[in-house]
């Protein structure tokens, strides 16, 4: 038996971004709760309000159990899964394989299955997982990497655990791309695998990230997809035009669209990308595969360094082709002819952020600095 595993990926939010250790509260998910309500971010299909790191006491109790930290989780974290649950929403913890979470509070290492029993017994439904203070050559430093081990091993015993438990509990990866996770995530019960390290609230690291996506997005399918990390939206360190192409290049890649910000505050400009319906829709398509870098003929190949701008991959119902000014302003004018998946003849096109139509064998756009278009292109 295998973890449960959700054919789609995850759609919701989780605290760390926006609010890091101070995150993990009941207040924190309740109040996402609300905001996942009141701003119609349930509606599009968020469905997943994921509580991060520290939300335990600093050390489990007498019984060996994890336990919530009082201070933060008044009436325990089962009442707070019921509540969301109540509100048509889904509750998701986080812990680590090691012996520590990366923020220092009790990991899962050697506890697995009594661990899993009681996530199951709480109703917890998402399961992130990290990768800190894991065994490395004997020692156990917070982090581990350019060490030849087995990240897997340590993935494996959670996977098994929270496949006998009652409870569906997606598994959520947090591996960092240790030990190509996307060649083994889907084996230890994982619906997806964070394939890098942290992302931060800026475009370099959204370039690299999604540079590093399309070198894997064969991996990526029903049941199992390419974590690309948390969103920045709405986290003030992307322009206007970064956050579309964030949040673009995350969609088509078929990666978890999980928001990371404070839903209080989110403009009206960012909380108008997380809601795009079409991008959505693209994120959740059934084929489940993920976008990819192209370049078409006469164009010349990507410059290191630089986020590629042009994206394509398949659709259950079409093709999907991504757009962006990677290099400063940039007009586009693609032939379909040259894009992975179509081929010659005149086929349909919807632009997901304008809302624009139309039909025939190219389509141009000019974007200014960072911007992205997506397109939908289907037979005309
Ligand atoms: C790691 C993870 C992050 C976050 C923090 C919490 O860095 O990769 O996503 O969960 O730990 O401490």
């Amino acid at each position: 038996a295998r973890a449960y595993q959700q054919a789609k990926p995850a759609l919701g939010w989780n605290s760390w971004n926006a609010f890091g250790c101070n995150g993990g509260s009941a207040n924190a998910a309740m109040t996402a709760a609300n905001q996942f309500k009141s701003l119609g971010l349930l509606a599009l299909g968020y469905n997943y309000v994921n509580i991060d790191d520290c939300w335990t006491s600093s050390a489990r109790d007498s019984s060996g159990n994890l336990q919530a930290d009082p201070s933060k989780w008044p009436h325990g974290v089962a009442s707070v899964a019921t509540t969301l649950h109540g509100m048509g929403l889904k509750f998701g913890l986080y812990g680590d394989a090691g012996e520590k979470t990366c923020a220092g509070h009790p990991g899962s290492g050697g506890h697995e299955t009594q661990d899993a029993k009681l996530l199951s017994s709480w109703g917890v439904d998402f399961w992130k997982y990290d990768n800190c203070y894991t065994n490395c050559n004997g020692q156990y430093p917070q982090t581990c990497w350019g060490v030849s081990r087995s990240t897997k091993a340590w993935y494996q015993p959670m996977g098994t655990a929270l496949a006998a438990v009652s409870h569906p509990i997606l598994f959520s990866l947090c591996s960092w791309g240790q030990d190509n996770v996307w060649t083994w995530g889907k084996t230890v019960g994982g619906s997806s695998w964070r394939m890098a390290n942290d992302i931060s609230d800026s475009w370099s690291s959204v370039a690299s990230i999604a540079n590093a996506a399309a070198g894997i997005a064969s991996y990526a399918g029903p049941d199992g997809f390419n974590d690309l990390d948390m969103l920045e939206i709405g986290n003030g360190g992307l322009s206007a035009a970064e956050e579309r192409a964030h949040f673009g290049l995350w969609a088509i890649a078929k990666s978890p669209l999980i928001i990371g910000t404070d839903l209080s505050k989110i403009s009206a400009s960012s909380l108008a990308i997380l809601k795009n319906a079409g991008l959505i829709a693209i994120n959740q398509d059934s084929l489940g595969k993920a976008a990819s870098y192209f370049h078409p003929k006469n164009v010349a190949g990507p410059t290191s360094g630089q986020l590629y701008p042009y994206w394509a991959g398949p659709l259950s119902d079409g093709v999907v082709l991504g757009l962006v000014a990677s290099n400063g302003a940039q007009s586009f004018t693609v032939n379909f002819a040259d894009v992975p998946g179509l081929g010659a003849g005149s086929f349909a096109w919807k632009e997901m952020y304008s809302g624009k139509t139309g039909t025939g064998t190219t389509v141009s756009i000019s974007l200014a600095s960072h911007d992205m278009a997506v397109y939908k292109v289907t037979k005309s």
